[in-house]
């Protein structure tokens, strides 16, 4: 049996939802992280995902420029970055240079990896829709790497940016 509520009350029951960290470069050659949640794989051959990044983000500019993103897979002790990549622009300050993050440079798009991810993804803008207040990339797979030691994910576990673990 259901009952009737807001959309802000049912959302609420997502939880936990996965994060990743995209990179792009921006025009002056800066690699932009951003922290999502709205991510999902549109197909498996070839492999495919899509994003969900806000219209006045920075990042829409960095990927429009560079046509390619990484997707990163945070493991679950990356919370720190994922929060200060999601709460920083890239219109404001060079994200990479000012926290501390081990990266390393793609080997098929213009871009890097994070070497403490669990896994990274490296993509080829396929497509870009618009969707309410965000736009929708699509990216095509053309390079994917994992840690080389066992990571856990990162998830939201819980409204208000809680970061966790999701077992
Ligand atoms: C856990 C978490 C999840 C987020 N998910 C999204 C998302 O799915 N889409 C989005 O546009 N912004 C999301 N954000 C907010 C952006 O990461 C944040 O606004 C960021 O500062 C934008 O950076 P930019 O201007 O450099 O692109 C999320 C932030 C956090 C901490």
């Amino acid at each position: 049996m259901q009952k009737q509520v807001e959309y802000s009350d049912a959302i609420k029951t997502k939880y936990p939802e996965q994060v990743v960290i995209v990179i792009a470069k921006d025009q002056d050659g800066k690699a932009n992280p951003v922290t999502l949640g709205w991510t999902m794989i549109t197909s498996g051959n070839p492999p495919m995902m899509a994003i969900a990044v806000a219209k006045k983000h920075y990042s829409v500019q960095a990927i429009n420029h560079s046509q390619c993103f990484t997707i990163c897979y945070p493991s679950s002790e990356m919370g720190d970055a994922a929060l200060f990549f999601g709460s920083k622009s890239g219109r404001d300050i060079d994200k990479l240079a000012e926290f501390e993050c081990n990266t390393e440079p793609a080997e098929k798009i213009d871009s890097v990896l994070l070497s403490d991810a669990a896994a990274n993804f490296e993509c080829k803008l396929v497509s870009q829709t618009e969707a309410g207040d965000h736009f929708i990339f699509v990216g095509e797979i053309v390079c994917s790497h994992m840690n080389n030691e066992s990571k856990k994910r990162l998830y939201t576990i819980a409204p208000g940016h809680k970061l966790g673990s999701a077992s």
